[in-house]
């Protein structure tokens, strides 16, 4: 049973492989070439808690810009950081210059998905995605599209985040020991184009016989989510301090929200931005709106104000060409609020 179901979830890959800038077509052999870890890594970070949509243009940016791992370690942070600007999740950004240095030291990327766990900030799905799609090791790969095929296949009812343990047991056991790159994709594209979150497409899935989700009826209920706590609401002020066609922006300190990204100062809305808040304390203040963004575990509400003011900021910053504030690696919810300013 167990090679049956890999087998058909293999040959309807074969046909119905998404095409993907990242990917190898199916069938065929990892190619024996430094770029192509490099590759597999960039994108399996690129592509956490981020929609393939969203991954594509930045991913050709990254490769064209950065060819191989050792030309990504000789780059600056902060070019780094300004690239991955309107990507999210920024701490992301700092790990890879990080591991980028780190496999620069190496010579290359390990093969193993033990030795690539080693690496800073690659986490244990990280490390089995690039073990098994880069390198073809049998590593079981779980990402929220797996889970989602996986409690469904086995009917797994009980709640995430709790089922995780149940669930990699049961990816485990229908792993094959060859394709395991092709195999973890296949439940990737699976879960994207047919076992979806809504309204699955049950009659054109190639495992819907052998799935026990689908015979208890109401496969969409699952898997089953513990409760989401409501976010908090935020509120903070963002400021837009203008002179000679140029305008202050701030290099927001520390390893935190945001933390190492261009912004505008703003009024210590979060802990992260001590320091930062460097608006003169004269000037007229004129409030522009406000902007709405939700992080993680946050809703903000952040008010854009212009200061007209012939001082300079206090604080350490910089003087930024308005006409290239596009250049300038804004986060998005900064990007917002420059587009309110320039509206
Ligand atoms: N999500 C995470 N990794 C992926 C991959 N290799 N292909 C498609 N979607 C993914």
């Amino acid at each position: 049973m167990t090679a049956s179901l890999a087998d058909k979830l293999l040959d309807w890959y074969a046909s119905h492989a998404r095409a993907l800038p990242w990917r190898n077509p199916p069938c065929m052999p990892a190619p024996n070439d430094d770029a192509w870890p490099y590759r597999v890594w960039l994108s399996e970070v690129m592509l956490q808690q981020t929609t393939v949509a969203a991954v594509k243009p930045y991913f050709e940016k990254f490769t064209a810009r950065w060819p191989s791992v050792f030309d990504l370690a000789a780059a600056g942070e902060d070019e780094v950081m300004a690239a991955w600007a309107g990507l999210g999740y920024y701490s992301r950004a700092r790990n890879l210059v990080k591991c980028a240095a780190e496999v620069a030291a190496r010579g290359g990327f390990p093969k193993t998905e033990a030795e690539l766990r080693e690496l800073p900030g690659l986490g244990a799905y990280t490390a089995a995605a690039i073990a098994a799609i880069a390198f073809g090791e049998r590593a079981v790969v779980v990402d929220a599209n797996v889970e989602r095929v996986v409690s469904r296949l086995f009917a797994i009812t009980e709640p995430l985040p709790k089922a995780r343990k149940a669930i990699r047991e049961r990816a485990d056991t229908i792993t094959p020991d060859k394709r395991a790159g092709d195999f973890a994709q296949a439940m990737m594209d699976l879960g994207s184009q047919i076992c979806t979150s809504k309204a699955p497409k049950c009659l054109l899935c190639p495992l819907s016989d052998q799935c026990e989700g689908r015979k208890a009826g109401e496969p969409e209920r699952l898997p089953v989510k513990a409760p989401k706590k409501a976010k908090p609401e935020r509120r903070g002020t963002a400021f837009w301090i203008e002179m000679e066609e140029k305008v202050w922006l701030v290099t927001r300190p520390g390893t935190g929200m945001l933390g190492g990204m261009r912004a505008l100062p703003d009024d210590g809305w979060s802990a992260q931005a001590d320091g930062t808040g460097a608006a003169p304390l004269s000037g007229e203040r004129e409030a522009l709106g406000a902007v709405r963004h939700t992080f993680t575990h946050a809703h903000l509400t952040m008010d854009v104000v212009r200061i007209a003011s012939a001082d300079a900021p206090m604080g350490e910053g910089e003087w930024w060409p308005v006409s290239e504030i596009g250049e300038a690696g804004l986060p998005t919810l900064f990007a917002k609020a420059a587009r309110l300013a320039l509206a």
